[in-house]
């Protein structure tokens, strides 16, 4: 994992691009918001596992044995950064249901500014695999970053970002941190608010996928 040969990925497919147009859409209902958010998820996935370990197995076709190409079992994981990386977790349990799934929650502290992790259950054989962190709005790239970092004790062998929207700010922090993470998004926007938030970005993500505002 020590390697430096990560890089952004901006995934321009027509569908996924129009799955995010609906995101985008302040007057997209809770429902809607979850299904496109879920279907990215899926497409986001799809990409970031071309390069996943294969091997060759025996199988018997209605008319013939042969060998075919099939993923090495046991070789994928996601982990969802709380809450909003929930909305992403069964886009890729569709594509792979197979896939192991962690969990990391992270706040803020008010007081201090300092980020700090309340929360981590993680697949008991989480250093095998590759891990989709599914973390779907990199503004500065700090909870990403604090992610990664977590992940880093487990010494998996490849870790890929799954976002929705990024900025670029965010992406140069996680990219100089962490140089071996490859990055999936959907859409590099222009900058955050004071607020946080991306922007023209689609809002509050936890709130848009759960109907909380
Ligand atoms: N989290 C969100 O929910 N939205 C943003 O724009 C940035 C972070």
């Amino acid at each position: 994992m020590n390697d430096s040969s990560g890089s952004f990925h901006l995934i321009d497919h027509p569908l996924l691009q129009h799955k995010l147009f609906t995101l985008r859409d302040e007057n997209t209902k809770t429902k809607d918001f979850r299904t496109c958010l879920s279907e990215m998820t899926s497409i986001l996935c799809y990409e970031a596992t071309r390069k996943m370990p294969m091997r060759e197995v025996s199988v018997t076709t209605p008319f013939a044995e042969m060998k075919a190409p099939d993923m090495e079992p046991g070789s994928l994981a996601a982990v969802a950064v709380l809450r909003s990386g929930l909305g992403m977790t069964e886009g890729v349990l569709t594509l792979a249901p197979f896939t192991k799934v962690g969990h990391i929650g992270i706040y803020k502290d008010k007081e201090s500014g300092e980020l700090v992790q309340y929360y981590s259950k993680m697949p008991l054989d989480i250093s095998r695999r590759h891990v989709l962190l599914l973390e779907p709005m990199i503004a500065t790239g700090e909870t990403a970053d604090f992610a990664i970092r977590m992940l880093e004790n487990y010494r998996c062998p490849a870790v890929s970002l799954l976002s929705i929207v990024a900025v670029q700010q965010g992406v140069d922090l996680i990219l100089s941190r962490h140089p071996y993470v490859n990055i999936y998004a959907a859409a590099l926007d222009s900058g955050v608010n004071g607020d946080g938030y991306i922007v023209p970005g689609l809002g509050d993500i936890g709130d848009r996928m759960f109907g909380t505002r």
